[in-house]
């Protein structure tokens, strides 16, 4: 009875992940609209001024207004623990929506007051929810799901994520919000998941983990396990929060120095860490951020429905995640996507050289963008989120999302901005840099990524514990760690 998914639970989780619904949203909503945008920009400059606009001073409006929002989603992501700690996990979703609010309606408004300051503005916002968001909605999700639901409900995340992605790119064609007088109306429809969340967020329970564990209040934790659990009795539950909270209480309060000072924390933040830069240097988002042009170069005859059609496959291959990843496990697949990603952008590679000779490579190359993106989806894409939340018990959490968070958002920037120039200077060889990247995730993921699946929050801090108090770990760890377990480990195995 106790992985029961209740109605309580469900509308949680569905009510958490309109974040990540808008998140998606963001990223995707600036692709297609792009030129209509800039000769916006153009007609304010010959508003203001008289005269068109420089071609160099449109080129950097437009890399800011993309750019920045990464900026904002790393300034605000690195605030998730304290304000997480500060508000708890519900309030501070509920007014986080504030930033979608304000950064929506910046961007909608700036056409109308012709002023690209308020759409750059606006994406900075906007960058900032979804920077709070892409950390409060899988800590949320990863505290109130049961153990065995645990890695299902935290692929939700990334599914809303991709859906997001695919309604924006859907909803930005010129013939329905992408056009001239319309593409306000599409970036101001940011403002609707933010409203439904609003509505809907007083009906879900806090996090009992949070209440209990840092708060102290046994009572409302009881009272949000009965109705998430939709059971009288939840002694069991209680119990094991009160280990989990007896071994916090043991331990300092801690910061994010205190992740990297400690030895308890050293080895899963490094983890955290370089599975969210597998994520982002797999150079998913060089596809989601210029798959017009890359699909161009590949000589796809319609580059924009190309991308739908990655859209579509991103999202097809995140619910395929979603009914393996509590089977499979978390390591396995994992690694699967960054092995297959690998390889599609070997594929790429070659196709993209042969292009001028053979023509039909051509297929072949969307063939492998798609392959690319189901791969990602398959692992890379939902488990790094919600992994970070399972690696670390109540305590370090926070702190840890907000590292983590800031990590991936950091990438995210740095390939948003390189990636053009990299790829004028590569050519067709430009995906052989991630190909030797994603190599480099595969290993580490090998050795060093444990298997988390159908573990307690605690028993998973606790395998870090012995091991950095020099124990042995279990069988299961220890495989994953590609460490051998009859030897005594020391820290210095690990790092
Ligand atoms: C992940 C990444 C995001 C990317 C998306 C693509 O959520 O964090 O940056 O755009 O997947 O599906």
């Amino acid at each position: 009875a106790e992985q029961q998914l209740t109605g309580t639970l469900a509308l949680s989780v569905f009510t958490a992940v309109l974040g990540s619904l808008e998140f998606g949203y963001n990223i995707g909503v600036i692709n297609a609209p792009q030129k209509i945008i800039e000769g916006d920009y153009n007609a304010t400059w010959m508003y203001r001024y008289g005269e068109p606009i420089p071609t160099g001073t449109l080129t950097s409006l437009w890399s800011l207004s993309v750019a920045i929002f990464s900026i904002g989603g790393m300034v605000s992501s690195f605030c998730v623990g304290f304000v997480s700690e500060w508000l708890g996990r519900r309030k501070a979703m509920l007014i986080n929506n504030l930033f979608a609010f304000i950064g929506g309606s910046l961007m909608g408004m700036s056409k109308l007051c012709r002023s690209f300051e308020m759409m750059i503005l606006g994406r900075f916002i906007i960058g900032a929810y979804c920077g709070l968001a892409s950390g409060l909605t899988p800590m949320y999700v990863g505290e109130i799901a049961p153990t065995s639901l645990r890695g299902a409900l935290g692929t939700l995340h990334q599914l809303a994520i991709v859906t997001g992605i695919l309604f924006a790119q859907v909803l930005g064609l010129e013939s329905l919000l992408g056009s001239e007088h319309l593409w306000p109306v599409l970036l101001g429809l940011t403002v609707v998941p933010t409203v439904l969340q609003m509505a809907l967020l007083p009906f879900c329970p806090e996090s009992p983990r949070f209440l209990y564990i840092v708060r102290c209040q046994e009572h409302h934790a009881k009272s949000g396990l009965r109705r998430l659990t939709g059971r009288q009795e939840v002694g069991d539950m209680l119990a094991e929060m009160k280990e989990e909270k007896r071994r916090m209480d043991m331990e300092r309060k801690v910061s994010i120095p205190e992740l990297f000072r400690s030895s308890l924390y050293r080895q899963p933040i490094i983890i955290a860490i370089l599975l969210q830069l597998s994520q982002q240097l797999s150079g998913v988002n060089a596809i989601f951020y210029y798959s017009t042009s890359i699909f161009m170069k590949a000589g796809v005859q319609s580059p924009v429905y190309a991308t739908i059609g990655a859209g579509v496959v991103n999202c097809a291959f995140t619910v395929v995640s979603l009914f393996l990843v509590e089977r499979t496990g978390r390591r396995t697949l994992h690694m699967l996507g960054l092995g297959g990603m690998c390889i599609c952008a070997v594929i790429m590679t070659v196709a993209l050289a042969l292009l001028d000779s053979v023509p039909w490579m051509s297929y072949i190359s969307m063939l492998s963008i798609f392959g690319f993106v189901a791969f990602f989806e398959v692992g890379p894409g939902p488990i790094p989120w919600f992994f970070v939340a399972e690696l670390f018990s109540q305590g370090p959490r926070p702190a840890a999302m907000a590292v983590a968070g800031f990590s991936n958002w950091t990438a995210n920037f740095i390939i948003g901005m390189c990636f053009q120039y990299v790829a004028d200077l590569c050519g067709p060889y430009v995906f052989l840099i991630f190909a030797a990247l994603l190599l480099f995730f595969l290993i580490f993921t090998f050795f060093r990524v444990p298997e988390t699946r159908g573990k307690t929050f605690d028993q998973i801090a606790a395998n870090f514990h012995q091991h950095s108090a020099g124990g042995m770990m279990d069988m299961d760890m220890s495989i994953g760690m590609g460490m051998d377990i009859d030897k005594p480990s020391t820290e210095m195995d690990y790092l």
